[in-house]
């Protein structure tokens, strides 16, 4: 009797989660560093041009699916509205952990469910979808509409938070945005530096 309990606890330790060693295939689209613009001599038209090249990162799927202009996050490359039906307003952590959580068995579509202990929509204020380059730019460096930060907390934000950096660790089946987080702290730096312009 002892070793039949024994035996199932030792069965029930031995069902864990796959976490680790994920495969990740990276993005194609190419982020160039704040040098290749360097032979731009007119500083606005850089400062411009950098915030575009950052752009590429912005407007992934990794960074939009969050930042919806409606009630519903989206999902995957596509974009789709999030399944199941979630809004705004409800949480997210009864499904989404503090870390990504690769799934065990064959769900089709997707291989991991998303995690972070801060994973929220961000809010209507800060929503990208559906916006141009140049709106975004605008409303990003907004204190109105970017959570009251100046350009260096925005900065700070875009190079160091690890909710942003979540970006380029996506988990299982899902591509990282573009480049790096370092690389477009870099690209945002090279924007601030030359005036924070807007296409
Ligand atoms: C899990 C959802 C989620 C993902 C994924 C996400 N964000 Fe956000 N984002 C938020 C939330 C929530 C806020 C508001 C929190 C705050 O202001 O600190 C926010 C705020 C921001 C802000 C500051 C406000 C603004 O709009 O200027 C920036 C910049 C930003 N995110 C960039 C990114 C980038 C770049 C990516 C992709 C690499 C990304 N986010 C991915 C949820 C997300
Ligand atoms: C009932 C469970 C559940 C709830 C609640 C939930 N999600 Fe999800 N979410 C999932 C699953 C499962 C996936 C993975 C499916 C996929 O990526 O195609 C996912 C994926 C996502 C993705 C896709 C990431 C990407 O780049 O492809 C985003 C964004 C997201 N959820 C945001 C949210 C936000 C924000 C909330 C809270 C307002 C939330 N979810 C609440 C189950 C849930």
């Amino acid at each position: 009797m002892r070793a039949a309990l024994a035996g199932l606890i030792s069965l029930g330790f031995a069902v864990t989660a796959m976490s680790g060693g994920v495969a990740q295939t990276p993005n194609p689209v190419e982020l160039k560093a704040p040098s290749a613009f360097a032979s731009i001599g007119n500083s606005a038209a850089r400062s411009r041009t950098l915030f575009s090249e950052a752009a590429k990162v912005f407007t992934s799927p990794r960074c939009m699916n969050c930042h919806p202009a409606g009630d519903r996050p989206t999902q995957a490359n596509d974009r789709h509205p999030h399944e199941p039906l979630i809004t705004r307003n409800q949480s997210c952590l009864t499904c989404h952990t503090d870390k990504n959580f690769t799934l065990t068995t064959d769900r089709g579509s997707y291989e991991s469910i998303p995690g972070h202990q801060r994973w929220a929509v961000a809010p209507i204020e800060m929503a990208w979808q559906g916006k141009s380059i140049g709106e975004m730019c605008r409303q990003i460096k907004d204190p109105d509409r970017n959570g009251g930060r100046t350009l260096a907390l925005l900065h700070e934000h875009v190079a160091h938070d690890d909710l942003v950096g979540w970006g380029w660790k996506p988990g299982q089946g899902r591509e990282p945005a573009p480049g790096s987080q370092e690389l477009l702290g870099q690209l945002i730096q090279a924007w601030i530096d030359s005036g924070a312009e807007c296409p």
